[in-house]
């Protein structure tokens, strides 16, 4: 068996020296984020030179943060529909109503699915895959809550009780994607009640992607098959 970074230092090499070959064949009319970090390794700049290592791992950084945290989150979203069955229902009927039988759901079909979008983000609320985001360090010396908190203190933030915290939720322990309706409370990082992706500079540029991902393929899945729990726990 291959150590994991192994297997993360192939497979970056392969995908650049297949974007090298590529682009020395033809200029890609698309550029993707390798071929825009092998740009900026070409021309270079006084403020940083991007090296071979650097596009390494930045691709590795983003697989790691990309992949786990996106099929955390959609596990968790089943695992809550299956325990949820009229949440499920209600969720089916959304996409029925909105995109039909006859065919799959698009990305396009996404804004007009407003339940799932509840759905997804409550799941957020009781399961952020980042319980406690990242390692911060503060470079300033600041006053929170009455506390001063010096320069280059390492602090943890625990978005896994803010969602609980019964202050904030009512019946936070339930699964209730309804309480979203009609509630500005969003996860793009501007209300400290939910902000699974983190906020500022330093939270997840991946925000849209991540989201959108997970609301896609859980339309998808629960389109396109019935979910139910049988045997031992049904
Ligand atoms: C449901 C999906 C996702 C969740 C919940 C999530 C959550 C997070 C969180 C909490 C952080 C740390 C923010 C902080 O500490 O303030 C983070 C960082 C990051 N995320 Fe995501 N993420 C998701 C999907 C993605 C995707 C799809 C990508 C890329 C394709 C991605 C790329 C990154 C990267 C590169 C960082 C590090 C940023 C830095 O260096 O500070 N994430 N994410």
């Amino acid at each position: 068996m291959q150590p994991i970074n192994k297997v993360f230092d192939e497979f970056a090499d392969k995908l650049i020296d297949e974007h090298i070959e590529r682009r020395r064949v033809k200029k890609s009319e698309k550029p993707d984020i390798v071929d825009v970090m092998l740009n900026m390794a070409e021309i270079g700049s006084a403020e940083i030179q991007v090296s071979w290592l650097h596009i390494k791992a930045i691709i590795t950084d983003m697989l790691i943060a990309g992949v786990e945290t996106s099929t955390t989150t959609l596990e968790w979203a089943m695992t809550e529909l299956l325990r949820n069955p009229q949440a499920m229902s209600r969720a089916q009927e959304e996409i029925e109503l909105k995109v039909g039988r006859d065919r799959i759901v698009r990305e396009s079909d996404l804004v007009s699915l407003d339940y799932l979008r509840c759905l997804v983000k409550e799941t957020l609320r009781l399961h952020a895959p980042a319980p406690l985001l990242m390692a911060h360090e503060s470079t300033q010396g600041c006053n929170v809550g009455g506390y001063y908190i010096p320069p280059k203190t390492r602090f943890f933030v625990n978005v896994w009780a803010i969602g609980r915290d019964e202050r904030v939720w009512e019946d936070p322990l339930e699964f209730k994607p309804e309480r979203f309706i009609g509630s500005s409370i969003d996860v793009n990082g501007h209300h400290f009640e939910l902000f699974s992706f983190g906020t500022g500079r330093r939270g997840c540029p991946g925000i849209y992607m991540g989201f959108s991902s997970v609301y896609l393929v859980v339309a998808q899945l629960i389109h396109c098959f019935h979910w139910n729990v049988r045997g031992r726990f049904g």
